[in-house]
């Protein structure tokens, strides 16, 4: 009860006059998350066709599938959901902490970082210079120092902003974005040291980096925008902050054994896989208790849903809770050896960095932005973005889904290859539809940030003060 308490104090007490400086921090830093989300999913779609027109586009190496395929998913970790996500967490540390940022210049050092490091490892991947097939750590070392070094200069300016904090406890969001800035600090050094990375030792490190990437980095710094956004757009406190903190240490406890289960059947030991299984149902306790602390905080107000971020944030926790849990169910030896190398698996990774993590991302944006700038986007634009969005995430799992499904059920009966490839056909012309739509929808999103912060017009609803909770 003492700990609802502080989660209602920490939104009661937050600074409520408009910080400027903040203000263009935090647009600057979605203007080019926006920029970078449209240039890696247009990639998306390119690569989508690819597959529907296998002679598309071939002429020049820059544009084949192996270059352009990691370019793609490095720039959506890395020049979009990152610099998104710190952008959220560097206001919320301020906001919820009721001071200003620690330094705006060392905000202003990190997006510079982490903008290079993505020019500099998009540049390199299409002239063919990489690290090798080490799946989201394909950029050159030196380029993945410089992202590491956005990361410290980030981590650095929320934990000394939430040091400076009004009150004495820390929101439960800090926890979240700082523990996960942290963890990944250590997730990065652990895959620049080369000396226990020949082998085995490189499928093990392989498989701790990729999964923890994701679980480790994207996961909690989107759980902790939730726990600051969805208050505010429900108007009403977290509903356990208990909760909260269990799912936090939970997923700290659980999260770094899990990697190896992409390497089951592996020559790996048993024992490893083993216990990354074991880890994975374990999962399914920070999940389903942090999926259930968000959705008991929205119960019994459907109006606040209607073209509100509290959409955004609805379908981000959704596809939090079905896509974790379908990678407990994934993780079982039994499933993986239907799904595993199928295109199920690129159905889920799009279930959850984009039904997840995107969303929530999207969320954070509208739910704070406007607050932030005084500029409130247009609402049916903000619906049809919605729609585009959801309409083609779920065009684009179900199609893997089911694709994938046939395509491992053809390998385990033993079928000639090509019987895969063509039963794969129509969902792969399907994905490209969803993907479409996706993209479509990302166009809208630029709109609408262009909207929340630069453009000076009479759409761009000024708002005096800050907007009122929940609105
Ligand atoms: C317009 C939207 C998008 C389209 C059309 C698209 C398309 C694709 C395609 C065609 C691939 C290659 C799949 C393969 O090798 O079989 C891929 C891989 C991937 N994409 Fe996307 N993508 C989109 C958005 C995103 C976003 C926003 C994220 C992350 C924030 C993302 C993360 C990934 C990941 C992690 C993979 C690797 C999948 C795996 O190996 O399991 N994608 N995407």
């Amino acid at each position: 009860m003492a700990n609802e308490k502080v989660a209602v104090v920490s939104h009661v007490t937050e600074k409520s006059e408009r910080d400027d400086e903040l203000a263009r921090i935090f647009s600057a830093y979605t203007v080019c998350a926006t920029i970078w989300l449209i240039f890696a999913t247009a990639v998306g779609v390119l690569l989508a066709l690819k597959f529907v027109y296998p002679d598309l586009l071939v002429a020049s190496p820059e544009l084949t599938f192996g270059r352009l395929r990691p370019i793609h998913t490095n720039d959506t970790f890395y020049a979009w959901a990152s610099p998104g996500l710190i952008g959220l967490a560097l206001y919320i540390a301020a906001k919820s902490s009721g001071t200003r940022l620690y330094s705006a210049k060392l905000a202003w050092v990190t997006l510079i970082l982490l903008n290079v490091a993505a020019i500099c490892g998009t540049v390199a991947l299409d002239l063919g210079y990489n690290h090798g097939a080490q799946e989201y750590r394909e950029w050159l070392w030196w380029i993945r120092v410089i992202l590491g070094a956005g990361l410290v200069t980030a981590a650095w300016n929320m934990i000394a902003t939430v040091a400076h904090r009004e009150g004495k406890d820390i929101y439960l969001s800090n926890w979240y974005t700082i523990g996960g800035t942290l963890w990944t600090i250590v997730i990065v050094i652990v895959t620049l040291i080369p000396w226990y990375q020949h082998g085995l030792g490189q499928v093990a490190v392989q498989g701790y980096y990729m999964h923890n990437a994701v679980g480790m980095w994207f996961t909690p710094l989107s759980l902790g925008v939730f726990y600051y956004a969805l208050p505010k757009v429900m108007n009403r406190p977290i509903y356990s902050y208990s909760l909260g903190i269990f799912a936090f240490w939970t997923n700290l406890t659980f999260y770094p054994l899990l990697g190896a289960h992409h390497f089951l059947f592996s020559p790996l030991p048993w024992w490893l896989q083993t216990t990354a299984i074991v880890a994975s149902v374990a999962m399914l306790v920070p999940v389903w208790g942090g999926s259930a602390n968000y959705l008991m905080t929205m119960r019994g107000r459907p109006e606040r849903l209607h073209r509100t971020a509290a959409m955004f944030i609805l379908v981000g926790v959704l596809g939090y809770l079905l896509g974790s849990t379908q990678g407990t169910v994934e993780a079982f030896r039994s499933l993986q050896d239907v799904w595993h190398f199928t295109n199920y698996t690129v159905g889920h990774s799009h279930l959850t960095m984009y039904g997840f993590v995107t969303f929530a991302i999207w969320g954070g944006i509208y739910a704070l932005l406007p607050r932030a700038t005084g500029k409130e986007p247009n609402n049916l634009m903000l619906g049809i973005h919605f729609w585009l969005a959801t309409v083609g995430i779920i065009v684009y799992v179900m199609a893997l889904s089911i694709g994938g499904t046939i395509q491992g059920l053809d390998w385990i009966n033993g079928d000639p290859f090509i019987q895969s490839v063509v039963d794969m056909a129509p969902y792969w012309l399907w994905r490209s539809v969803g993907g479409t739509l996706m993209f479509l929808s990302h166009l809208v999103f630029a709109w609408n940030v262009w909207v929340m912060t630069y453009r000076r017009s009479p759409e761009a609803r000024r708002v005096a003060g800050p907007v009122q909770a929940g609105a």
